[in-house]
């Protein structure tokens, strides 16, 4: 492999910053080259600068999209870290329900959902909650800024090998069927999802307002303002008393005043700081953060 030049590890870190939010660190420089070679050998590219000229004069768009694809870590599996899936089941879901007395629909958001696990996972839960209380609706919105993902997210198809990661056989047996040498999840649950491309780094434009925004594994990879800024953004699209789930290594304290952490028996919730030590969002657009215990 050559050595990259610290010119082309500036140029193509802030290109990948422009398209997904990516801060690219001098000691990742490396995957440059392990997650371009493929696109390179496939475009006759011998270097980056010629990937860079190709990608940045395709008027298409396609070849911006093979970047974003190839650099996003895309790593998921069903139910990951357990413990947001049981307050979800345990905690959120039962005040949700109990606030509105039964009645009514939950709006979920997983933020950056990969290829479906984590939505799907969800819909389990949502699915056996729904069945207990006749008339709450629970939907659940799946967005991510990879096609591929929400390609794969919205056929609901898994392999062998990725429905072994984490998913309990019951569950297996119960929503999902046989599909040649995969898995397909059945339709009980598909109608509870939606999915959709959607870089976080835009605006949340038409998304409308969630009860539970689970925002997991994304934010590790923008700088601490983006990530400040993101989690603003999030406090503001939650309906009160939103709740806020974020991943097993991740945390708010320092990053984002508008969330609070609060301990339940499972895990640790974030909640919204009362309405004087706020600073962006009014008392209306109050929320309430969660997170998996560390
Ligand atoms: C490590 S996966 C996390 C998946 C899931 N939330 C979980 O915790 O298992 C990170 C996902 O974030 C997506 N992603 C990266 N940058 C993004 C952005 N700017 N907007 C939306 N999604 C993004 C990637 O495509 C990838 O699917």
């Amino acid at each position: 492999m050559t050595q990259i030049t610290t010119e082309q590890f500036q140029t193509w870190a802030n290109y990948i910053y422009l398209l997904c939010g990516m801060r690219l660190v001098p000691e990742k420089a490396y995957l440059l080259q392990t997650r371009f070679s493929p696109l390179m050998r496939q475009l006759g590219c011998s270097d980056l600068d010629q990937l860079y000229h190709k990608v940045v004069s395709d008027q298409t768009g396609s070849l911006r999209m093979a970047v974003i694809e190839a650099i996003t870590t895309k790593e998921t599996y069903w139910f990951r870290d357990g413990t947001p899936f049981d307050i979800l089941q345990r905690s959120i879901l039962p005040e949700l329900i109990k606030a509105r007395s039964g009645k009514g629909t939950i709006r979920i958001w997983s933020a950056a959902c990969s290829t479906g696990q984590e939505v799907y996972s969800i819909a389990m839960i949502a699915k056996e909650a729904m069945l207990c209380h006749a008339g709450i609706d629970i939907t659940i919105l799946g967005t991510d800024i990879s096609d591929q993902a929400i390609a794969t997210a919205s056929y609901g198809r898994y392999t062998d090998f990725e429905i072994g990661r984490g998913l309990p056989q019951e569950r297996l047996d119960r929503y999902f069927y046989r599909d040649g040498t995969a898995w397909r999840v059945r339709d009980e649950l598909r109608v509870l999802v939606h999915f959709r491309r959607l870089n976080l780094m835009q605006p949340f434009a038409g998304l409308g307002r969630f009860d539970v925004v689970f925002c997991r594994n994304v934010a590790i990879y923008f700088s601490q303002e983006d990530r400040k800024r993101l989690f603003e953004r999030i406090a503001e699209i939650l309906q009160p008393p939103g709740y806020l789930i974020i991943g097993a290594s991740e945390y708010l304290t320092g990053i984002c005043n508008q969330f609070q952490a609060h301990r339940c028996q499972t895990g640790v919730y974030y909640r919204l700081a009362t309405a004087p030590s706020r600073q962006q969002t009014p008392p209306a657009q109050a929320a309430v953060g969660l997170a998996a215990i560390r």
